[in-house]
């Protein structure tokens, strides 16, 4: 199948989406994208254009970006479709059906679900062999990771296309070998969240406090220096001495926290409502949005 001039086809064409088919189109491939939402495609250009000029890249490769509110028209050629539509079983299921039957045999199937087992999703297609989960962080175009997730029935040649396809990209592909809920990296990321509400939640200290230790101690290091890397680096014997001591009191409790429940019932959503585990002006908001997206242009320049 072709890989250096793939056709993509992106379902969805919101936060993920766009920035997904941004990355397919500056590698040089043609891509397809569709969604309900007509106002989504209509500046889904402008969108990407935008991106693209604020990254110091020739904007016209946003042009390679072909909308259609068509679903079955926008997989029909494709050699990749990729579904990023909102993160609901039901609507998932039901697109990939669609688009099995639209697209080519030997097309490859693949969804953007942050946390859905692959499993789930994919479970009622004919031909389970090509489907796959492919997990990007937000922006696409510059968090590099895309976390390749093959089920039981997914083909090893399905995951190794998709790698290289991703690689050629520039992003840096992983593989998943089991398909389990919120594969590595939101695992990851939701167990340190846990411990983050639970230690507010206990009057341990406060969500301010949280944040700063995290940020100005090993957040510091997380970049270049991962924790099997930093267990290794003191020592698994030191390391298991710690786990002997604090792992017992750490939360493990298997349901979400009733102080983040009490959060959401009582409407304090963070940014959206202005206030969460903090409060937010909107010049706050702006801010800290600022500070992320050049923290990780200078990361990715850095990269290059
Ligand atoms: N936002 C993130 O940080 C992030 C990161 C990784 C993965 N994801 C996952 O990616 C997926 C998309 O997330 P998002 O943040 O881009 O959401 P979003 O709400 O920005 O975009 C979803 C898009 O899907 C469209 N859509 C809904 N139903 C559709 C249909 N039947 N056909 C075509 N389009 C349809 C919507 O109109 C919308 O434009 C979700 O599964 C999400 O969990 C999100």
């Amino acid at each position: 199948m072709r890989m250096a001039k793939a056709r993509i086809a992106v379902i969805g064409a919101g936060l993920m989406g766009h920035g997904i088919a941004q990355v397919f189109a500056l590698a040089g491939h043609e891509v397809t994208i569709t969604d309900t939402v007509m106002a989504s495609l209509g500046n889904v250009h402008e969108r990407i254009a935008a991106n693209l000029r604020e990254i110091g890249y020739d904007a016209r490769a946003a042009e390679r970006v072909h909308p259609s509110p068509d679903l079955a028209a926008t997989v029909r050629e494709a050699d990749f479709v990729v579904e990023a539509v909102s993160e609901d079983l039901p609507l998932k299921r039901k697109l990939f059906a669609e688009i099995e039957r639209a697209a080519r045999p030997g097309a490859i199937l693949a969804s953007n679900t942050s946390v859905i087992p692959i499993t789930r999703i994919m479970a009622g297609l004919r031909d389970r062999s090509r489907a796959l989960g492919t997990h990007w962080w937000n922006p696409p175009y510059l968090v590099p990771l895309v976390e390749v997730i093959g089920t039981q029935w997914t083909s090893s040649k399905a995951i190794d296309w998709t790698i290289a396809l991703h690689k050629a990209a520039g992003k840096m592909p992983v593989h998943v070998k089991k398909d389990v809920p919120g594969f590595v990296g939101n695992r990851l990321q939701h167990a340190l969240w846990r411990e983050a509400i639970a230690l507010v939640e206990h009057g341990i200290c406060d969500a301010e406090t949280v944040d700063t230790v995290i940020k100005a101690s090993f957040g510091r290091r997380l970049a270049v220096l991962g924790p099997l890397e930093n267990a290794d680096l003191v020592g698994t014997d030191l390391t298991l001495a710690i786990h002997q001591t604090v792992l017992a009191d750490i939360e493990h409790r298997p349901g979400p926290s009733p102080y983040l429940e009490a959060l959401v019932a009582k409407g304090k959503l963070g940014f959206k409502s202005g206030e969460g585990f903090r409060t937010w002006s909107a010049d706050a908001q702006a801010a800290l949005r600022g500070k992320v997206l050049q923290h990780l242009k200078k990361a990715r320049a850095s990269d290059a």
